[in-house]
């Protein structure tokens, strides 16, 4: 059986590509959604992709990976500088997580310099855009593969 990956997209990101595209591009999120299939098709992996503005949506979810997938990514957006709840649900799945952000948030606002997601992930690729994704989801399957 193929490993599967859950692919989780916080607050606003459903906005993509209309949503600051000096920031964020102008690609829409189906677009990164494309990106992440074609890469996931490419490495022999399923990926189920997600998006939600709530909270407590992404904290469900993360905890559904316990038992249904095998690694997770994630952009969390704004829930990244605020959330101890994503940290705690992330330390509680125990499986790989990567961190990812289309903007480089350490050359932004000084708010956004704290990332709570990035002390329970493997590790963190930022200032890419869509090209993160994709680095995202290859390294979960290094990790994997890895294991
Ligand atoms: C973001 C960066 C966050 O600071 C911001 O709140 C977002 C998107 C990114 O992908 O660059 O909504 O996670």
């Amino acid at each position: 059986m193929s490993n599967k990956i859950l692919i989780l997209n916080g607050p606003n990101l459903n906005l993509l590509g209309k949503r600051e595209p000096e920031i964020y591009g102008h690609e829409t999120l189906a677009d990164v959604e494309q990106l992440c299939l074609a890469t996931a098709q490419g490495e022999g992996v399923e990926i189920d992709f997600r998006q939600s503005n709530h909270e407590g949506d992404l904290i469900d979810w993360i905890q559904e990976a316990r038992d249904n997938f095998d690694a997770i990514v994630i952009n969390p957006a704004a829930y990244t500088h605020t959330s101890v709840a994503i940290h705690d649900a992330l330390q509680a799945v125990e499986k790989p997580v990567v961190e990812v952000h289309l903007s480089n948030i350490h050359k932004r606002e000084e708010f956004r310099h704290t990332s709570f997601v990035s002390k329970s992930a493997n590790g963190v690729i930022c200032g890419l855009g869509t090209h993160g994704y994709q680095l995202a989801v290859q390294a979960v399957c290094r990790l994997l593969s890895s294991r």
